[in-house]
Order: structure tokens, then C-alpha cells, then sequence
């Protein structure tokens, strides 16, 4: 199978791309430190070339509703156009769980507009909704950390590691289109502000956090169980602990001086 990763220098483009080469299947990484753009369409008919499926993980860092529907809507038509063209037969994108469930969340009406292409679209496809990933509390800790301090929402989270989801999009690759995949969430229930916690304590990075629904990109609209997923969900194995331990092997590891393995990113 010849699958375009889009979004391959990311986070979870990087473990995806890393799971379909590992299954031997040949991988376009798209993004535009690769020359592609998805937002303005440049390069994408060439990538696309004999591309069989087509992995969406793309971001954006903006936080105006409206510029987060117009990145999602506008790359999504994009894809779309460029796939139709060449003849790819599958399109997936990795969704939110809990995304047509909140609303007053920008990054949320985007992939709700980014969801709506893909359905009005005629490239078969598959939605996959995950829940937050084992490295959000850090990262939503990075947005509003100043001189040490950081405030954090108090989310009530059923978090998943960024391996598993990544191994779920390269399953669902080879499956073929599935439509609307049930939500993805890892086993346990945290808490965002202990899991910032517990992430910096094993990092061995002193920062003070304050709970707060004043952060300006999560408010109460995301309380109680707004972000859990849904029954029937299916769960993933790894839990936070199991996903903080392999940081701290990760850090005992440089301090020992060992070099990380090639390719080595977060699990
Ligand atoms: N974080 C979570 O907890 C979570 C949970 C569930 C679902 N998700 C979803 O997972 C997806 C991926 O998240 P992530 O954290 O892995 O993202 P990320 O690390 O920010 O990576 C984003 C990727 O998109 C690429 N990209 C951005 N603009 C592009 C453009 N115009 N054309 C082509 N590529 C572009 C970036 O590469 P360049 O900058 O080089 O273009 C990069 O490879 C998001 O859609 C997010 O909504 C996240």
C-alpha cells in the first residue's frame, strides 16, 4: 500500500508514518516543511500521485473560530480535490471524541467543519474521534506558562497514548473505509491538572499550576464528563502511568548517557 501521511512532521504524523513503514508500506509524508501545502493546495496533486489512502493529521495553532474552520474546511477541499484527481480510494482523518458534543471551543468548530467536508466529500472515508492525548496537560500547561507558572483547566479526561491512536490510523489504513469510527480513548480517567502534575514532576521541571476555566481556550463548557467518550468506545492499553514511565526510562536513559534510539519521539 502506498499511503500519504498529511501532517508528517507532527506529533502523531510522525508515529503514524513510523507504524506504516514498520508494516512495510511505502509512505508520502506530506506537510509543508516537505513542500506541500494542504491549506493552499501547492504540490498536492504530485504528492498524491498512486497514493492508495490518505492519513489527515493535520493542525493548526490558530485559536479564532472562524480561522479554524476556514484551516480545516479549506485543507480538507484540498485533499479532496487533489485525491479525487488521482485516484485515491481512502480518506481518513483523525477527530476529537466529543467534537459535535461541546461548543464555545474554536479548535473544536474547526474539526466540526473539517468532519463536514470529509462526509460531503466523495472519497470514502473514515472519521476517527480520539480523546486527548497522554502529553495534552503539558502541552495546555505550555500555552499559558510564564515566569514558572501555568494555568490549567481542571478537564475531566480519558486520555490516550499517541502510539495507540497512531497504531489504530495505520489499522483502519489497511482495513479500508469505515465511515464514523467509534471513539478512541486510553483506560483510565484523569484529571488535566494532576496529569500537568505528574508530567512535570517526572520531567524533573518545577512548575506552579493553578487550576483555572480561565485560560481563555477551555471553559466550563468542557466540565464534568463533556470529554469522556462515549459507550462502546474502544480502549486503548496504555494508561498515563504506563505512558509517564516511559519518560522516565527516556530521561534515566540521557543521563546515563545513552543515545536515544533513531527516530526515538514521544510513545
Ligand atoms: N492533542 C490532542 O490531545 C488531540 C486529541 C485528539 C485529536 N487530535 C488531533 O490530532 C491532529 C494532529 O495533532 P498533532 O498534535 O499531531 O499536530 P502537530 O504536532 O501540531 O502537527 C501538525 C502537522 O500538520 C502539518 N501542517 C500544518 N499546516 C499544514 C499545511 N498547511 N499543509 C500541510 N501540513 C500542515 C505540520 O507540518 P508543517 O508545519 O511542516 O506544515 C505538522 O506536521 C489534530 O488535527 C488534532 O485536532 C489531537
Amino acid at each position: 500500500m502506498r499511503a500519504a501521511v498529511v501532517g508528517a512532521t507532527g506529533r502523531i504524523g510522525r508515529l503514524v508514518h513510523r507504524a506504516l513503514e514498520r508494516d512495510h508500506h511505502e509512505v508520502v509524508p506530506v506537510s509543508r516543511a516537505h513542500g506541500i501545502d494542504a491549506l493552499t493546495g501547492q504540490g498536492l496533486d504530485d504528492a498524491l500521485a498512486d497514493v492508495d489512502v490518505v492519513v489527515d493529521v493535520t493542525n493548526t495553532t490558530v485559536t479564532d473560530e472562524r480561522a479554524a474552520e476556514e484551516f480545516f474546511r479549506t485543507t480538507t477541499e484540498h485533499l479532496l480535490t487533489a485525491e479525487r484527481a488521482t485516484g485515491v480510494k481512502h480518506h481518513i482523518v483523525l477527530s476529537i471524541a466529543g467534537v459535535s458534543r461541546v461548543r464555545g471551543n474554536a479548535h473544536y468548530a474547526g474539526k466540526r467543519a473539517q468532519e463536514a467536508a470529509v462526509v460531503a466529500g466523495d472519497v470514502p472515508w473514515t472519521i476517527v474521534p480520539a480523546t486527548q492525548f497522554h502529553d495534552f496537560a503539558e502541552m495546555v500547561a505550555s500555552w499559558t506558562e510564564d515566569n514558572g507558572v501555568a494555568l490549567v483547566p481542571p478537564l475531566l479526561v480519558q486520555p490516550v497514548a499517541p502510539a495507540d491512536v497512531a497504531e489504530i490510523l495505520a489499522r483502519v489504513a489497511v482495513t479500508g473505509p469505515q465511515g464514523r469510527h467509534v471513539e478512541v480513548a486510553g483506560p483510565e480517567r484523569e484529571d488535566l491538572v494532576d496529569m500537568a502534575r505528574r508530567t512535570f514532576a517526572t520531567r524533573g521541571q518545577e512548575i506552579q499550576l493553578v487550576p483555572s476555566w480561565h485560560t481563555g481556550i477551555f471553559g466550563v463548557e468542557m466540565a464534568g464528563d463533556a470529554l469522556l467518550p462515549l459507550d462502546g468506545a474502544h480502549i486503548a492499553p496504555t494508561s498515563f502511568d504506563t505512558w509517564l514511565a516511559g519518560i522516565s526510562d527516556a530521561r534515566a536513559d540521557v543521563a546515563a548517557g545513552a543515545a536515544p534510539p533513531a527516530g526515538a519521539t514521544t510513545p
